[in-house]
């Protein structure tokens, strides 16, 4: 009756393989971001022992987990700016027995990282265009954190400084994965990443065939 989302009442969701902690702290994680965490296993250097990946935005810790959990020797740095999203997080990467190979820094964006070069950057951002919000169904728009869904005038704020900086963050040859809005934003995105020198742009398609997932290589 109070349009409160299923996951929440359970207090768990199954994301791939694993099942995680959900609650109003981080948003609930949604079917289609499964395919973002699978691409990002696709592209996983076969030869390296312990490939590095960042997660930026993890919220429950879900594509971070899910990467861990079906990547023996993947280690992942988990980014969140939410310091309640990242507790979560957290929660969820010790239950899952992950805390050797998952750790999880409250930062906005990269900025909590020393000197590091990952293999693969991931990321879900806020992409949701400010005005799009109100109108969205009460289970998303009264129940998942603002902060976790709201990208500004065009969605495009956070996926804008996230093309600007990933490169310094990057091996040469490493990829940079995003979830968009799909459709005129994602090709947008597209241009921006070829704007900032990744090369190999491509784009997938989620569950429903919305050109979505957005993916380039540090060249
Ligand atoms: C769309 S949610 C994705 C959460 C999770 N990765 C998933 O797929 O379910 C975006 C996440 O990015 C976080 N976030 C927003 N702005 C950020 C920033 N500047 N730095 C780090 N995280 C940020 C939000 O708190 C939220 O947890």
């Amino acid at each position: 009756m109070n349009r409160e989302p299923l996951q929440h009442v359970l207090g768990t969701a199954p994301f791939r393989h694993v099942t995680l902690r959900v609650g109003p702290d981080a948003l609930v994680p949604r079917p289609e971001t499964e395919l973002l965490a699978e691409w990002a296993l696709e592209l996983m250097p076969p030869t390296v022992a312990s490939p590095l990946v960042i997660d930026v935005g993890t919220g429950t810790g879900c594509i971070a987990c899910a990467i861990a959990w079906e990547r023996p020797g993947a280690r992942v740095i988990a980014l969140e700016t939410s310091p309640r999203a990242a507790a979560m997080a957290r929660d969820n990467v010790a239950a899952l027995g992950l805390a050797g190979r998952v750790t999880v820094e409250v930062s906005d964006l990269f900025g909590a990282l020393g000197t590091i070069r990952a293999d693969i950057v991931v990321s879900n951002p806020p992409y949701l265009p400010t005005e799009l919000i109100p109108t969205l169904s009460p289970e998303v728009s009264r129940h998942d954190p603002r902060i976790a869904m709201d990208g500004g005038p065009e969605g495009l704020t956070v996926i804008r400084r996230i093309v600007a900086e990933a490169p310094a963050w990057l091996v040469p040859g490493g990829a940079l994965l995003l979830e968009t809005f799909g459709g005129e934003q994602a090709r947008t995105v597209a241009d921006l990443m070829r704007g900032r020198g990744f090369e190999a742009v491509e784009t997938r398609r989620d569950l429903a065939g919305v050109e979505r997932f957005l993916g380039g290589r540090r060249a």
